[in-house]
C-alpha cells in the first residue's frame, strides 16, 4: 500500500465478490433475478463479476452507462429513467441491436407520450417498465388509479409494449432501521395487488440496496427482480445509517495521507470533496476511519479533508488512512481508476469506463 500515490480508491477484491455472491444467492435461493444498478461501480470488470455471479441483467439510469457497459457481455439492460430526447433514438435502436432485451421506463402519462414520439423514431417497439411511486416522490405514478389509467394506454399502443412494474425506494435510507421490514411487506402488497389487477403476468421490479434483501425474503412469489446498486461496495449510509450491511464487508476505502495538524484536535488530510464528494451522514460525516479509531472527516474543501475526534492527535504527519466514505456512488464517479486490492496488497487496476456517462 505504501507504493500508491494518495489520494486512491481502493476495492478489497475478495469482499467485494462476497458481497456480490452472498446477494446472489440469496436471491437465487427464492428464485428472483438480480439486476444490479451499475450506477453505482460504473465499471466493466465489476459488471462482469456480477454477470458471472448469476445477475440475469443490468439496470442503469443514462444511455451511455449502458454503452459503457456492453463490452461486460450484458445481454439485457433496463435503462430507468424518463427518456425523452429525439436525439438519442439512434442511440438507443444501436443499443436495442447489441441486447437479447433491452428495457426502458414509462413514467407519466406525459411521459409516455414523449416516449412513444421517442420510439417512432427509434423504428421498434420498445419494451417498457412502468413506474410506481412508493415514497420517494421522483418518478412514477403517484397513485394505483393513475397507474392503472397509464397501463391502459399503453395496453392501445403499437410503439410501447408493457412488461412490468418498477419502484426505487431511495426514501428507505431516511427511514430508521427498526421501520424498514413492515414498510416493505406494506410496500409489497400494495405493488403486487397493483401488478395484479392491471395484469398478473406482469414483472415486479422493486428495490435499492437498502431493502433488496428483505425485498427477496418477503417476496412470496410476487417479485421477479431487484436492482440494487450499492450493495457490491457498501458506505457508512448502508453500514451505520441504515444497518443494512456489516461494517466489516465494506469493500472500498479511499486512501488519504494527513499533511498537516495545523492546531491541537485538528489533522488534514489530502482527499476532500474532488475525493470524498460533498456527501455525508446525517450526523454530518464524510469518512470513518477503517481501523476504527475515534476521529472522523467532518469537513471538506476541494483538496483538504479536517479531520476531528478524541483519536485525531495521534495522528502523524505522512502518514496514511483508509477511510469509508459516507456515499459511495459520487466517489467513484469522482476518479478514472481504482486500486483493487488482495490481502493488503494492490492487484490490478480497474478503469471506471461509465465515469461521467451523464448523457
Ligand atoms: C431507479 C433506481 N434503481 C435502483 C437504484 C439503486 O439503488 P441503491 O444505490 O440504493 O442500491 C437507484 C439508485 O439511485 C435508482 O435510481
Amino acid at each position: 500500500m505504501d507504493s500508491l500515490p494518495t489520494p486512491s480508491i481502493l476495492i478489497d477484491r475478495p469482499r467485494l465478490l462476497a458481497n456480490l455472491r452472498r446477494l446472489q444467492s440469496h436471491c437465487d435461493r427464492h428464485g428472483i433475478e438480480l439486476r444490479p444498478h451499475i450506477k453505482t461501480h460504473k465499471m466493466v470488470a465489476v459488471a462482469r463479476e456480477q454477470l458471472a455471479a448469476g445477475a440475469r441483467g443490468l439496470t442503469c439510469a443514462k444511455i451511455g452507462e449502458a454503452e459503457a457497459m456492453l463490452p461486460s457481455g450484458v445481454r439485457s439492460f433496463f435503462i430507468a429513467h424518463s427518456l425523452v430526447d429525439p436525439r438519442q433514438a439512434p442511440r438507443l435502436a444501436a443499443l436495442a441491436d447489441q441486447l437479447d432485451d433491452l428495457r426502458v421506463a414509462v413514467t407519466s402519462e406525459l411521459h409516455f407520450e414523449a416516449l412513444e414520439r421517442l420510439a417512432g423514431l427509434v423504428g421498434r417497439r420498445l419494451r417498457v417498465m412502468m413506474a410506481v411511486d412508493t415514497g420517494l416522490g421522483r418518478e412514477g405514478a403517484r397513485d394505483d388509479a393513475t397507474a392503472e389509467r397509464l397501463a391502459g394506454r399503453l395496453a392501445g399502443s403499437s410503439r410501447l409494449e408493457l412488461r412490468g412494474l418498477y419502484s426505487h425506494e431511495g426514501f428507505f435510507y431516511g427511514l430508521p432501521p427498526a421501520e424498514h421490514e413492515a414498510k416493505v411487506a406494506s410496500m409489497l402488497d400494495r405493488l403486487a395487488a397493483l401488478r395484479d389487477r392491471i395484469d398478473p403476468s406482469l414483472a415486479l421490479w422493486p428495490g435499492c440496496s437498502v431493502t433488496a434483501a428483505r425485498v427477496v425474503s418477503a417476496a412470496a412469489g410476487r417479485v421477479q427482480a431487484v436492482r440494487p446498486g450499492a450493495y457490491p461496495f457498501g458506505d457508512l449510509y448502508l453500514t451505520r445509517v441504515c444497518a443494512s450491511m456489516a461494517p466489516e464487508d465494506q469493500a472500498i476505502h479511499i486512501l488519504a495521507t494527513v499533511v498537516d495538524k495545523p492546531e491541537p484536535g485538528l489533522a488534514l488530510i489530502d482527499a476532500g470533496s474532488k475525493t470524498f464528494s460533498p456527501d455525508r451522514t446525517p450526523d454530518g460525516v464524510h469518512g470513518l476511519p477503517a481501523d476504527g479509531r475515534d476521529f472522523a472527516v467532518v469537513r471538506l474543501n476541494e483538496e483538504h479533508g479536517y479531520v476531528r475526534g478524541p483519536a485525531t492527535d495521534s495522528l502523524q504527519i505522512g502518514e496514511r488512512v483508509l477511510f469509508a466514505p459516507a456515499h459511495v456512488c459520487p466517489v467513484i464517479n469522482l476518479t478514472d481508476t481504482v486500486v483493487v486490492m488482495e490481502s493488503g496488497r494492490p492487484v490490478a487496476t480497474w478503469r471506471v469506463e461509465g465515469r461521467g456517462r451523464t448523457q
